[in-house]
């Protein structure tokens, strides 16, 4: 079959099967793996939660890891991360996805607005170390804030599937009760697993507003708030204190992530943590090293070296190289760096090979530099 592919794949040169095949039927791609939008529902205000039916490559994920979507924005594809919220392992061979839409985000606004049935978007394979282990772990913790409630959400519903037999404990943390999605199907998990808690916070409810239950909400409120704020020791041993036993998994804003790292490291229990990030704080531009041009030889683009990462430097410039995950996990932004010196800024480590290809959104440039963007 392969054999037969690559026959026609050199008929079909200069351009690849798949550009014919797309003109029949976005979805009707070999090589290429597409899936199309087969559902929109936008139940809680700022996000939307889209089904998609992947072509005939996709292999599923496992709960907790991500997929690249690509969208065309007038004309030009842009490649964003989202995890899947679906349990893993589903017969059905659908990905739910749940995007929140960020007030200046181009993707996640455009999803938020435009994603229609029929719709059809580029897709990568299912990718990522934060997963859900094999056996599954007898006690689990799983802890999200905001839109990072999406991986962990795949996590909860996996083992509620499979009927976990083990305690799990599910902690989110979200504005309002009207801006968390699945908040239905959370109730119904609640409901249906009694070894399961779910439980709730809204530490800027609490801070800013006087608490109020909204009429118009469909659910029942099963566990509110009990004058329970931002996270902390405390509220980790209400909520599990068996937490030293279990397996705990994260994925939320900087301030959450802090917050249960710092105790974990003080515990000493820094290998029964996981993480996942969907932004991270790289180390600020050194200014010593902000000196020289940047050379953008592909594009005949030159630039004052301003000590930022490269694809910030290349974007200043007026350039819209690929980028995913902006914090160096996908490797959509990954360019040659023809020549000149690169610091890391996840690593601190610098690098001065020719010809090496690097990642742009986590290296900046020390000195001059001639990258093939
Ligand atoms: C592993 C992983 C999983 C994820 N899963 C989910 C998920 O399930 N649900 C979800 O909602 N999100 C998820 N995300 C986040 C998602 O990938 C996108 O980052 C998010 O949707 C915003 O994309 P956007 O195109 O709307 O925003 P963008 O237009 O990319 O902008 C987002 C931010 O990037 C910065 N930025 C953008 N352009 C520039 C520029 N020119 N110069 C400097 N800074 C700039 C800004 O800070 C901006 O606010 C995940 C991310 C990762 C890494
Ligand atoms: S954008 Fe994902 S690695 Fe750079």
């Amino acid at each position: 079959m392969v054999d037969l592919i690559n026959l026609v794949q050199t008929l079909t040169s200069p351009h690849p099967l798949d550009r014919y095949l797309e003109l029949i039927r976005p979805t009707l791609t070999v090589r290429d793996m597409r899936a199309e939008i087969t559902h929109v529902r936008r139940s809680a205000p700022g996000s939307v939660t889209l089904t998609l039916r992947p072509t005939r490559q996709w292999k599923g994920h496992v709960a907790g890891q991500y997929v690249q979507i690509g969208v065309v924005i007038d004309g030009v594809r842009h490649m964003r991360c989202y995890s899947p919220v679906n349990p893993e392992g589903g017969l059905d061979r659908h990905i739910q996805l749940t995007v929140k839409a960020h007030p200046d985000g181009l993707v996640s606004q455009y999803l938020y607005r435009h994603a229609a049935a029929g719709m059809v978007v580029d897709l990568t394979p299912a990718d990522g170390v934060f997963r859900l282990p094999e056996p599954r772990p007898e006690r689990v913790l799983l802890i999200s804030g905001g839109s990072g409630i999406t991986p962990v959400l795949s996590m909860l519903r996996t083992l509620a599937a499979e009927d976990h037999p083990g305690e799990v404990v599910f902690l989110h943390y979200a504005k309002s009760p009207a801006v968390l999605p699945h908040r239905a199907e959370l109730d119904a998990i609640a409901r249906r697993h009694r070894n399961f808690r779910i439980e709730l916070r809204y530490p800027h409810r609490i801070e800013n507003v006087a608490p109020r239950v909204d009429p118009d909400a469909p659910w029942v409120d099963l566990a509110p708030a009990k004058g329970g704020g931002y996270f902390d020791y405390d509220e980790l041993e209400r909520v599990a204190p068996w937490f030293a036993d279990a397996q705990t998994y994260v994925c939320g804003p900087q301030s959450l992530m802090d917050a249960v790292r710092t105790i974990y490291q003080a515990e000493q229990l820094e290998d029964r943590l996981h993480t996942e990030e969907f932004t991270i704080a790289l180390a600020p531009a050194d200014a010593g090293e902000a000196h020289g041009t940047v050379n953008f030889s592909a594009s005949g683009v030159s630039a004052r070296n301003d000590g930022a990462t490269l694809l910030e430097q290349a974007e200043s410039a007026g350039l819209s190289p690929e980028y995913g995950c902006r914090m160096g996990i996908c490797f959509s932004c990954t360019a040659v760096r023809r020549s000149g010196c690169t610091r890391n800024l996840r690593t601190g480590e610098t690098d001065s090979d020719p010809d090496q290809p690097i990642q742009l959104c986590i290296n900046a440039p020390v000195g001059d530099v001639e990258v093939d963007i």
